[in-house]
């Protein structure tokens, strides 16, 4: 499966933070937002990623993640020309994608939570390989969002973004699995009426042929959309909060050496540049933990 993570926006909602630096870059508590997007794509076993940058923004994305081998991972950047909705990153991503399988993850949505690889990773196996699987999450006020409805059953039987009145108070976050269908479905639909290619628009054309697998996120998760002002204030002092119990959220590195991907050297080797901060301290610790273990 390869992975996508949509990092174009103008990030319009944080002027004017946003206008000299794109959204995706800006720092949620003690890292870029990036990172979280990231960590969670390869929590999924995803090693091959395209990133979608905004036009003639691509190098301050190269400058903080390189190719991606520092982490054992495989990073390519694309520009999104004209704002065109989230579904153009599988036209922009089609060729990136090839025969395989993809996951699509917003670059400003945060996601945390208990054994959440595990989940992640039964996402990334689809059904049998086929079909979607896309996320509910409960929230209070789901209006500005794609939003899920289920029949007594808990069956998905509706989604609509961003609707006046939800059929439910289930939202549909930043992260989506697809079998290689999703580059014909997402040449195949139209504009919304606010001008955009609706990711909604896609998960919809997967529940009219059956295949559209929606899991619940319970209220042990967290989700950020870390759009506004406020979300991105409230998700650095979650993940503050979070994290004085000693477990990093969105640690990159952690997630490479984990899965093998790196060496304790190489872990290191990156701590080095780090070691002000209490990130550096971390990579050093379980460095440390690891050389321990063994
Ligand atoms: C987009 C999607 C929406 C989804 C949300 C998650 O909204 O269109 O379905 O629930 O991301 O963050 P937008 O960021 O375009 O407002």
């Amino acid at each position: 499966m390869k992975g996508i993570i949509l990092a174009a926006g103008k990030g319009t909602r944080l002027y004017p933070i946003t206008l000299p630096v794109c959204k995706p870059l800006l720092p949620v508590y003690d890292k870029p937002m990036i990172y979280y997007p990231l960590s969670v794509l390869m929590q999924a076993g995803i090693r091959e990623i395209l990133v979608i940058v905004p036009p003639d923004d691509r190098q301050p994305f190269v400058d903080l993640l390189g190719d991606g081998s520092q982490l054992g991972i495989h990073i390519e950047y694309k520009e999104q020309k004209v704002q065109r909705g989230i579904a153009d990153a599988f036209l922009i991503g089609a060729d990136f994608i090839g025969d395989d399988s993809v996951c699509l993850a917003l670059g400003d949505n945060i996601f945390y939570g208990p054994v959440f690889s595990r989940k992640l990773k039964a996402a990334a196996r689809l059904d049998q390989g086929r079909g979607a699987s896309i996320f509910g999450y409960y929230v209070s006020d789901p209006r500005a969002f794609g939003v899920v409805e289920f029949d007594g059953d808990g069956k998905a039987v509706s989604i609509e973004e961003k609707p006046k009145h939800p059929k439910s108070n289930y939202i549909v976050p930043g992260l989506y699995f697809y079998d290689n269908q999703v580059v014909e479905i997402a040449k195949g639909i139209k504009p919304s009426a606010r001008g955009e290619l609706e990711i909604t628009s896609v998960n919809n054309e997967y529940m009219k042929k059956g295949q559209l697998n929606v899991v619940t996120l319970g209220s042990e998760y967290s989700w950020f959309d870390a759009g506004t002002a406020d979300s991105l204030y409230d998700a650095a002092g979650e993940i503050r909060t979070a994290q004085r119990s000693g477990k990093m959220i969105g640690c990159i590195e952690e997630v490479a050496l984990k899965k093998r991907w790196i060496t304790i050297d190489g872990l290191l080797e990156q701590a080095e540049s780090l070691k002000k901060t209490q990130y550096g301290q971390y990579l050093y610790d379980i460095a440390a933990e690891l050389d321990d273990a063994e």
